[in-house]
């Protein structure tokens, strides 16, 4: 397989430093010395340090949850890509239903951001993903691709090998009701093609599209099974040390 499997947790609004601390020293001692599955944590900004520092020396790598695309400046309540490189993140959640939909993030935005992002070398995880009235009236692939048309906007073939996107329907957030095979399959394929349409065959190859949705241990091995799921973007599942692990063999098992 030519794409290594990545397996990221979005531990969203949760968990104090010390319980994030905790929970990673748990995820380092299971599967720190993991080499055939990327992981990636995301804990939230108030936890960087503490967790970056329970991952040293390990494989598991750190991420954000969003950033503002400035450098620095007037912006009550941000933090810059900077402040992030300087705690060692490596990745940040960028454009997630959650902040598209309480924070007013417009696919312009999330450009800006993207754009910052690769500018200071962190690696985004682009979400894209449609809700269910999208979905039942049919425009799901359109939504999915205006997304990342406008998402990924005046990103460079150069820069373009450090994305990760992320297929996250809404309406399979936190509901327990994960999509189908088929169904995630069928938008993976077409975000790859469009993928290689922006940025040549090569690199839409390359690169990794991750499943986010109510993904567990239970469902996880037939999603990784199909041939464009590359990995989870794990919200629920990622806030205990089970099933996180868990989710990391299904990923080892399915290369
Ligand atoms: P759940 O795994 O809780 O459905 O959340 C998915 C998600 O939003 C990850 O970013």
């Amino acid at each position: 397989m030519i794409r290594k499997k990545l397996i990221a947790g979005n531990w969203k609004m949760n968990k104090t430093s010390g319980e994030a601390t905790n929970l990673v020293s748990d995820l380092v001692a299971a599967v720190g010395r993991s080499s055939d599955v990327d992981i990636v944590v995301c804990p939230s900004f108030t936890s960087l340090e503490s967790v970056g520092k329970a991952l040293d020396g390990s494989s598991v790598k750190l991420g954000a949850q969003n950033m503002h695309p400035a450098r620095s400046g007037a912006y009550t309540g941000e933090v810059s890509a900077e402040m992030l490189r300087s705690l060692f993140a490596s990745f940040v959640i960028l454009g997630h239903s959650e902040r598209r939909t309480y924070f007013g993030d417009t696919d312009a935005f999330v450009n800006e951001k993207v754009l910052a992002a690769l500018k200071s070398e962190l690696k985004p995880i682009l979400c894209v993903g449609e809700t269910l009235a999208e979905r039942e009236s049919g425009s799901t692939l359109k939504v999915v691709q205006t997304q990342l048309e406008a998402g990924l906007e005046g990103v460079t073939k150069e820069q373009a090998a450090n994305l990760v996107i992320a297929y996250e329907p809404v309406w399979a957030i936190g509901t327990g009701k994960v999509a189908t095979t088929d169904q995630a399959q069928e938008v993976h394929a077409f975000i790859r093609e469009l993928l290689g349409k922006l940025f040549g065959a090569a690199i839409g190859n390359k690169l990794r599209i991750l499943y986010g949705g109510s993904m567990e241990p239970a469902n996880a091995a037939e999603l990784l099974a199909e041939p464009d799921i590359d990995g989870g973007l794990i919200g629920g599942g990622a806030l205990e040390a089970r099933s996180f692990v868990d989710l990391v063999k299904a990923a080892s098992a399915s290369n």
